[in-house]
C-alpha cells in the first residue's frame, strides 16, 4: 500500500471515528421517526412518485417517515401546467391519501413560490395574475382542508440576486402585489382551512455568507411586519439544503432560531440534505464527512427548543434532486451523489447514524421541553 493511499485511509477512518463508536451507528436498524418523537420532534421527508413506483423505497418511508411532505406534486406548476382552467389534481391526491391512510402528517409544499411559473401565466395581465393568486389559495387550500396538517403557504421569498426592494425573490406574485403577497397568501391559506399550521418556508439561511447574511435580514423584517400586521403565522421552515463548499456558522445560525423561536413559537427544518460535491471521490469519506455536516449542523440547531420537525428532501440518494443535477452536468461531478440518509440499495449510512445520534441526544437532556405534540 502506497503512503499516499494509507494516508487517505487514516483520515477517512478519522472523519469517521466519532460516528462509528456512537451507540446509535451501532443499531443502524432502529427507526428514525419514533427516535425524533422521543426527542419532541417529527421526522420526515419529501415524496414523489416513486413512493408508488418503488415498493422498497415505500417500505423506507413506513419504517422511518411521521410526515411526508410534497416534493413537487402541489407545485402550482404541476397542479396547473397547462392552463388557469386544467388542473391536475392526480398526484396529490394519491400523496395526501397516502399520508393520511398510514397516519403521517402531511405538509403541503408549497402554495406561493415565485420560482417556475408556467408560460400561460407569466403571459397574464397583473390584474389577472391577482385573480389566479386568490383563486389558487382558495382551491387548493380548500380542497385538502383538514387533511393538511402544515402549509408551507410561502416558499422562498427571498433572493438578493434578483435586486429588488427588501431583497424579494422575484415573479408574477411579487410584481402582482408587491412584498404583501406573504401576508395576503396567509390570510386567505387560513380562511380555506382554519387549523392547518400555517408556514413561511425560506432556504440559504444556514449559510454564513453575504447571501445567507442577507436572506437572514430579510426574514427577521418580514416576521417583524407579519406579526404586527396581524397575519397568522404560525411556523417558520429552515430547508437546510447544506452546502458544505460554502461557509457556515452553525451556532449562530442556531442563535438565529433563537430569536425568531421566541416570535413565532414554531420552527422546522423542512429540506434537509447535504451536497457532496466538493467531498473526495471515495465513498466511505465522503459518506463520512457528509454525516460530519448533519451532526454538527443537528448539534446546534436541536438545541432550540422550538425546533420541532427535522425533513430530508427525499430518503434515499437515488431520488434525490441531485442525482436530477449530476445527471444533467450541473454538478462539478457527474458521480452519483449521496446527499441522504440511505444509499441507492437503501441501506443506512453514516448519515444515518448522524441523525438517530442527533434525536437521541435531544432526548436526554432535560431541555428542550417539547416532548408532546410532536404529531402534526
Ligand atoms: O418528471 C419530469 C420528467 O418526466 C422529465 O423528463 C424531466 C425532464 O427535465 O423533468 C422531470 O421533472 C423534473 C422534476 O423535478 C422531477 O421530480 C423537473 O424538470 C424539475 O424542474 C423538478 O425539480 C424540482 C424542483 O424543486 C423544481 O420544482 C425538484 O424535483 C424538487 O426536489 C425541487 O425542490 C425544491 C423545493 O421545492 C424548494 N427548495 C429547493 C428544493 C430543491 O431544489
Amino acid at each position: 500500500m502506497s503512503m499516499r493511499l494509507s494516508r487517505r485511509k487514516t483520515l477517512g477512518l478519522l472523519a469517521a471515528a466519532p460516528l462509528a463508536m456512537s451507540p446509535a451507528a451501532a443499531r443502524p436498524l432502529a427507526a428514525l421517526g419514533p427516535a425524533a418523537a422521543r426527542a419532541g420532534l417529527i421526522y420526515g421527508a419529501s415524496a414523489s412518485r416513486a413512493l408508488f413506483d418503488d415498493a422498497a423505497y415505500r417500505t423506507l418511508y413506513l419504517r422511518h417517515c411521521r410526515a411526508i411532505t410534497s416534493d413537487v406534486d402541489l407545485k402550482f406548476d404541476w397542479l396547473r401546467p397547462h392552463g388557469p382552467a386544467r388542473w391536475e389534481w392526480g398526484p396529490a391526491d394519491r400523496l395526501v391519501a397516502f399520508a393520511e391512510r398510514t397516519g403521517m402528517a402531511f405538509r403541503g409544499h408549497a402554495l406561493i413560490w415565485n420560482e417556475n411559473p408556467p408560460g400561460w401565466l407569466k403571459r397574464l395581465s397583473l390584474a389577472e395574475i391577482r385573480r389566479v393568486f386568490d383563486e389558487h389559495i382558495d382551491t387548493v387550500v380548500g380542497r385538502y382542508a383538514g387533511r393538511v396538517a402544515v402549509w408551507d403557504v410561502v416558499n422562498e421569498p427571498f433572493w438578493p440576486g434578483h435586486g429588488r426592494p427588501g431583497g424579494y425573490r422575484d415573479g408574477p406574485w411579487l410584481a402582482a402585489f408587491g412584498p404583501s403577497y406573504v401576508a395576503r397568501a396567509l390570510k386567505r391559506a387560513r380562511a380555506a382551512d382554519p387549523k392547518a399550521v400555517l408556514a413561511v418556508n425560506e432556504a440559504h439561511c444556514e449559510r454564513d455568507d453575504a447571501v445567507g447574511r442577507a436572506i437572514r435580514k430579510g426574514m427577521r423584517r418580514l416576521v417583524d411586519g407579519l406579526l404586527e400586521a396581524g397575519a397568522p403565522l404560525d411556523a417558520l421552515g429552515f430547508q437546510g439544503h447544506l452546502q458544505p463548499q460554502l461557509p457556515y456558522d452553525d451556532a449562530r445560525f442556531a442563535g438565529f432560531l433563537h430569536e425568531l423561536g421566541a416570535k413565532v413559537g414554531r420552527l422546522d427544518i423542512t429540506e434537509l440534505d447535504v451536497n457532496d460535491e466538493s467531498f473526495p471521490d471515495d465513498v466511505k469519506r465522503r459518506d463520512a464527512l457528509v454525516a460530519r455536516r448533519y451532526r454538527d449542523f443537528l448539534t446546534h440547531v436541536l438545541r432550540v427548543k422550538q425546533v420541532r420537525a427535522v425533513i430530508n428532501w427525499q430518503l434515499a440518494d437515488h431520488y434525490s434532486w441531485y442525482a436530477g443535477l449530476a445527471r444533467n452536468g450541473e454538478l462539478r461531478t457527474r458521480r452519483p451523489p449521496r446527499p441522504l440518509p440511505f444509499d441507492a440499495a437503501y441501506q443506512p449510512k453514516p448519515a444515518f447514524g448522524a441523525l438517530l445520534a442527533a434525536f437521541e441526544a435531544r432526548s436526554r437532556k432535560p431541555e428542550p421541553g417539547n416532548r408532546k405534540g410532536a404529531n402534526r
